[in-house]
């Protein structure tokens, strides 16, 4: 039996800046309202006709997390890619990855479970990793927003809130069971599913053929749909449990986390948990402020920027928690 560690982490977001200010001039809204509801200044957008992509964007953070990880990309055995907005239907971005990175014929694997994206990714290659099955796993979270958003003052509920970006982690063998991931734990709720959901274009709601008929500008579930505060309540129950069930699988406490980085769904929440768990400032890592929120790929950036900022060492316990559209949550338990 082994464990798996993290062995490599990379990011990367589009160099676009969008600040609320910007969003102002382009629907009614306001730098106040958004920083006093969510804690986000600024997100980053791709640029219309820049040839940026969710997966561009996921395999610029994975040649980051194969360099930082020390491997050859050929070590790689299987791609896991999470993500709401692929590029295409179908094919998923994970084979478009396994493409464009030049692998061998590896294994990609996509991911559709949104915000909790990255933690059912992870704990996906970590199982693969504990059975012995592969040593190297990398793990994506990568997200276009921009071009899917109501940028008009009808879709502001939800258009300011996110933001374009990409993480990624490798995942690798780790003989010593003590370390590494120690466990992960997945959750999921189908009866709230379109509480925060994008219907269209799925093949549920109408046909393709009536669709191109229709063709009508008013039609609102091309965008996605958030119940803001139905999920707001919703997520801080979640995030509490599931860290909570972490912990205690461990035989842990709310007082042994060493840095606790949650999914930036809204610096609101992140504070929330923290007073809960009786956490300080730097025991949780937030960025929400600079990449609003990224769904899946907001853990992979946050826990990149904070190893990159010295805020993750060996031996620290680290925990990720995230909840969101499905209902789906989960958490991981790291020992680093
Ligand atoms: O990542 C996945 C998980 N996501 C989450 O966990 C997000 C959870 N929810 C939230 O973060 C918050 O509910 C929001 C940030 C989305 C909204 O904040 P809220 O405090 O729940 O505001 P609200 O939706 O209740 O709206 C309050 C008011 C409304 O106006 P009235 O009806 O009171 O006149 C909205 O129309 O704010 C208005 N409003 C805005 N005003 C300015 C909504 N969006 C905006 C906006 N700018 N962008």
């Amino acid at each position: 039996m082994y464990n798996s560690k993290i062995s490599g982490l990379g990011f990367y977001v589009p160099d676009n800046v969008v600040t609320n200010n910007d969003l102002s001039k382009v629907m009614d809204t306001n730098d106040d309202w958004i920083q006093e509801r969510t804690g986000i200044k600024e997100r980053r957008h791709v640029v219309k006709g820049s040839g940026e992509t969710t997966t561009t964007m996921g395999v610029k953070a994975a040649q980051k997390a194969i360099e930082r990880a020390g491997i050859d990309k050929n070590d790689i055995d299987f791609i896991v890619f999470a993500t709401l907005s692929p590029d295409y239907y179908f094919p998923g971005p994970g084979v478009l990855v396994q493409r464009d990175l030049g692998l061998d014929t590896v294994g990609a694997l996509d991911v559709r479970n949104q915000c909790s994206g990255f933690i059912y990714g992870i704990s996906v290659a970590d199982q693969y990793i504990k059975s012995g099955m592969y040593s190297n796993v990398l793990v994506i979270g990568s997200e276009l927003h921009s071009h899917g958003l109501d940028m008009t003052t009808r879709g502001r509920g939800v258009s300011v809130i996110f933001g374009d970006g990409a993480g990624a982690a490798i995942l690798t063998r780790e003989t010593d069971v003590n370390k590494g991931i120690l466990s992960t734990h997945l959750h999921s709720e189908g009866q709230h599913a379109e509480e925060l959901s994008l219907i269209a274009p799925g093949m549920g709601k109408r046909w393709v053929t009536d669709i191109l008929q229709d063709n009508d500008p008013a039609d609102e579930s091309y965008f996605p749909y958030m119940n803001g505060q139905f999920v707001f309540k919703n997520a801080v129950v979640r995030f509490s449990e599931v860290i909570m069930e972490g912990l205690q699988k461990n035989g842990l406490h709310p007082t042994d986390i060493d840095l606790l980085v949650p999914h930036q769904a809204n610096l609101r929440i992140s504070q929330f948990i923290q007073k809960k768990f009786g956490l300080a400032d730097d025991q949780v890592y937030n960025n929400i402020m600079s990449y609003g929120n990224t769904t899946a790929a907001s853990i992979p950036i946050a826990l990149t920027e904070a190893w990159e900022n010295n805020r993750v060492n060996p031996g620290d316990l680290v925990v990720l928690a995230a909840f969101g559209s499905g209902f789906t949550w989960g958490s991981a338990i790291i020992r680093w």
